[in-house]
């Protein structure tokens, strides 16, 4: 059994190496260790701020059975990405439109474990996606707070992944075991850090050095500090009301430092991306040449 998974990993991830090379847009999970610590509204808001950079961008709440992005942005969705997998409709069927274009999956209630180690599924999945990939500048993955081990084959398709802490000593410890998971399933997938309800900025920095200090002693790795923000009571007033915290009140503590944090991320996205040229084509020359 062990070997047959195994040897299923191993086949699911050519995959997903073979389609990263075709790929456009960017692909982010947005994941914690404890739960409650502010994916969702970060993934809503962060992906907001890059729509009014005027990127594309599609958010996928893979929370099933416990998924907001849709209770956030105070919207009744039509469909789910679990009517995409139990109706075998289209990923276009179950994209709904949100606030200044922004395209989002809502993840549908059900018991039922979607994300399973299932060939079939998770060729589905990516023929889906990748018919998405030249539509959107980025597409963002919610994670959820139980990431299960079969999610986390599906998370082995994203580029990137950012891990969510809070400073309290809870969260962090989580996260960091979160960190030594995701490495240990992926030790090349990128990882970035936020600290999220700092009380400054100062002591969230702090949090976040200490954090990628001890991943780099014990772990062997790097991780990028993406950003912090701030503990800000718009939030929760935001969350009641329904409305993204940067449509709230686009002048909150929280709302400025998301919209820093998206501007240094798409600025150091442009200096890696002209460093590292990762056309499928390209490198497909070049090993034609060298034969
Ligand atoms: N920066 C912040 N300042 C103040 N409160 C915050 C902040 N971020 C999140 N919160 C509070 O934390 C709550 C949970 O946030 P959110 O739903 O985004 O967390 P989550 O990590 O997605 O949770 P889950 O693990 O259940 O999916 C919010 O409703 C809000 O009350
Ligand atoms: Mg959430």
């Amino acid at each position: 059994m062990k070997v047959l998974m195994n040897d299923q990993a191993a086949k699911l991830r050519k995959k997903v190496e073979m389609l990263r090379a075709y790929r456009q847009a960017k692909t982010i999970a947005i994941v914690s260790g404890k739960g409650g610590v502010g994916k969702s509204n970060f993934a809503l808001n962060f992906s907001l701020s890059l729509t009014k950079k005027r990127k594309k961008v599609l958010i996928f709440d893979m929370d099933i059975g416990m998924g907001n992005i849709d209770i956030l942005l105070g919207l009744t969705p039509k469909y789910s990405i679990v009517d995409m997998f139990e109706e075998h409709l289209s990923i276009d069927d179950v994209i709904e439109s949100g606030p200044n274009s922004l395209s989002y999956i809502a993840a549908g209630s059900g018991l039922a474990d979607i994300f399973t180690m299932d060939e079939e599924k998770f060729d589905y999945f990516l023929n889906e996606l990748e018919g998405l990939v030249n539509s959107y500048d980025y597409i963002i993955f919610d994670m959820g707070a139980g990431v299960s081990e079969a999610t986390f084959y599906y998370m082995l398709a994203v580029d990137e992944c950012i891990v969510i802490t809070t400073p309290e000593p809870t969260s962090l410890t989580d996260a960091y075991a979160m960190i030594k998971h995701v490495s240990y399933k992926s030790a090349e997938l990128p990882i970035s850090l936020l600290v999220n309800r700092a009380q400054s900025q100062k002591s969230g920095q702090k949090t976040m050095e200490r954090l990628q200090q001890v991943v780099l002693k014990f772990l062997e790795k790097e991780i990028s500090p993406l950003g912090v923000l701030p503990d800000d009571k718009t939030v929760i007033r935001a969350v009641s009301s329904q409305t993204p915290f940067l449509t709230y009140d686009p002048n909150a503590l929280v709302s400025v430092a998301i919209n820093q944090i998206v501007d240094q991320y798409v600025n150091d996205r442009i200096d890696i991306e002209k460093k590292v040229p990762i056309s499928f084509i390209k490198k497909l020359k070049n090993f034609i040449k060298e034969r």
